[in-house]
């Protein structure tokens, strides 16, 4: 179903006059809620206030809300000021729609009000009175407008027209492909999936609240520079030629030391804490850049454009961005959310199969650990992932990132369920440390990760045998490798420093079906051996 498209703004903002020509483009119901409600109470919304009292109004304008959004033809809906503030009300708009915020200067929408004089609000005052007046009220106002998908300036410098078209692009992008990630902290930021989006992108920056004036600094590595030169110049044009800093490829640059030489390129341009830092990347930069975002004088705007498949499904989406520490990997890092993430399907195009290979052992992490119906679509479609059809490949980056983003709206510092993602990841860690980050790439490392878990659980009696088969049939038909030289007696004390270690106890991730595991701690290290060696010897249960 189409969503519905809500406008919110301060008065005089043009929610009116631009929503009713943007239902008229859409060919669609426009609904001002005030005037539903002025009519259906048979008096002025003022009326409504001085007799029946603000909660009345409110309770009417929930319950008129409640009824709208439940209709199966979507409308344009222009909302009253006060209708953020109930909790509620937000909730079944970020349910059933997109919420627009139009905003414009202080000193316009001033002038405007002064042409009309009909708002009660603003009666009487002088014009310096009013504008002090929009000013202390936008200020009160920015915690409910904040919660807007997006913002589009209504200026007197062009035409409602034009207004109109951004909001129309703008609704492009959340209409074709957006999917929500919550954080702890109340906020949210969009997940895009789709193609061609980077031609796009200017509009996307500017209804995030992104001008060419916050300064954009974007982030890569020597091998997507070269691979995505176009998509890089294409990034560029629409950001007014961003400088681009570029980190040497691979994990064995995620260090502090090639972090260290971001913060100098900033710090010599002056940048500021306003700069907004554009990742173009694969885990890796993602992981690096977010951290340099997150610490570069105390924070900056930061959004994620992936370019590997781990990437989209994986690494840009909940927070964690980090740096390899030579004590451990990720070890120094923080939680810092993006403003945004834009996955275009077409930059996989020039991405290598065995990195493709890597996304996909995350996404099969997703069927094991959380949705048994989305592995066996993986069992089922298994031909056409490997050709790499394209809605085949949108579907998997889809779920993967819904799962995931579920996972981490519940859990977003890692107290709890966010945990079950590291099905695989305290074995793959350890693989990858041991063969010095050069053998395995780190979503190959967890598909290895993730055998040795499926035969401790088995060994365990957690789960049956011919569960931990259909996991390793799929990783097979892959192509997925199945042996790896890392002694058992190495691995172990590699994997006593990993970050999932409390209080000296060790604990796994484990699976209890397909589609669900279980945090276990200690288990014997006899078992965690064997489990080991049997993946190692290609051992059959
Ligand atoms: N933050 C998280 O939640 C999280 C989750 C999972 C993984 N990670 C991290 O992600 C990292 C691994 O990320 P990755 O697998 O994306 O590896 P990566 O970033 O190293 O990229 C792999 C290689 O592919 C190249 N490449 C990237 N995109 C390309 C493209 N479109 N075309 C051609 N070449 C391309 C890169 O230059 C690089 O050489 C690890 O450091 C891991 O710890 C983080």
């Amino acid at each position: 179903m189409d969503k519905h498209i809500f406008f919110t703004g301060f008065m005089a903002s043009g929610k009116t006059r631009v929503g009713r020509r943007i239902a008229e483009r859409l060919q669609r119901e426009f609904i001002d809620t005030d005037v539903l409600i002025a009519e259906k109470a048979g008096k002025s919304i003022s009326d409504i206030f001085e007799q029946d009292g603000e909660a009345t109004f409110r309770k009417m304008e929930l319950e008129l809300i409640q009824n709208l959004v439940k209709s199966t033809s979507p409308k344009v809906i222009s909302l009253g000021g006060g209708a953020l503030s109930q909790e509620v009300i937000v909730k079944h708009i970020r349910n059933s729609g997109v919420l627009v915020r139009l905003w414009a200067k202080p000193e316009i929408l001033s002038e405007r009000i002064a042409r009309k004089n009909t708002r009660p609000l603003m009666a009487g005052l002088n014009n310096e009175e009013r504008l002090q007046k929009i000013k202390k009220m936008l200020e009160e106002r920015e915690v409910f407008y904040s919660k807007a998908d997006f913002s589009v300036e209504s200026s007197n410098d062009y035409p409602e027209e034009h207004v109109c078209e951004r909001v129309l692009h703008l609704l492009q992008f959340w209409k074709d492909h957006s999917i929500d990630v919550s954080t702890s902290s109340g906020e949210r930021y969009p997940i895009f999936i789709g193609k061609q989006m980077f031609h796009k992108i200017g509009h996307l920056l500017e209804g995030l609240g992104l001008t060419p004036s916050h300064q954009f600094l974007i982030c890569t590595d020597t091998g997507v520079a070269k691979a995505q030169a176009n998509s890089l110049t294409t990034l560029r044009n629409q950001t007014a030629q961003a400088p681009v800093f570029k980190f040497r490829a691979g994990e064995t640059s995620k260090n502090l030391t090639s972090l260290n030489q971001l913060y100098t390129f900033m710090l010599r341009r002056n940048f500021s804490r306003k700069t907004c830092l554009l990742q173009f990347g694969g885990g890796v930069v993602g992981d690096m850049a977010g951290f340099g975002a997150a610490t570069y004088q105390r924070g900056i705007p930061f959004i994620q454009f992936p370019t590997t498949l781990l990437s989209m499904v994986d690494s840009s989406v909940g927070g964690k961005v980090a740096v390899n520490h030579s004590e451990g990997k990720n070890m120094i890092g923080a939680f810092y959310q993006p403003k945004a993430v834009v996955c275009d399907l077409e930059v996989l195009k020039t991405l290598p199969h065995q990195e493709f290979l890597a996304g996909l052992a995350e996404i099969i992490k997703y069927g094991v650990i959380y949705d048994s119906d989305f592995f066996k679509y993986i069992e089922n479609n298994a031909d056409s992932i490997l050709k790499k059809e394209e809605s085949t490949l949108k579907y998997l980056i889809e779920q993967s990132c819904k799962i995931k983003a579920e996972v981490v709206g519940i859990d977003e510092k890692e107290t709890g369920l966010r945990a079950i993602l590291n099905y695989g990841h305290t074995f793959g860690h350890a693989i990858e440390k041991l063969t010095n980050y050069q053998t395995f790439s780190h979503g190959i490392a967890v598909s290895l990760g993730m055998r040795v878990a499926a035969r401790v659980s088995t060994l365990l009696n957690l789960w049956s045998k011919e569960e931990e088969e259909r996991q390793s049939k799929l990783l097979n038909f892959f192509g997925f490798p199945s042996h790896f030289d890392v002694s058992i007696k190495e691995a172990w004390k590699a994997m006593g420093v990993d970050k999932k270690v409390e209080k000296n106890n060790r604990n796994y991730i484990l699976p209890t079906k397909i589609g669900c595991v279980k945090k276990h701690a200690n288990v014997e290290e006899t078992i965690i051996q064997k489990a080991w060696e049997a993946i190692q010897a290609k051992e059959v249960l």
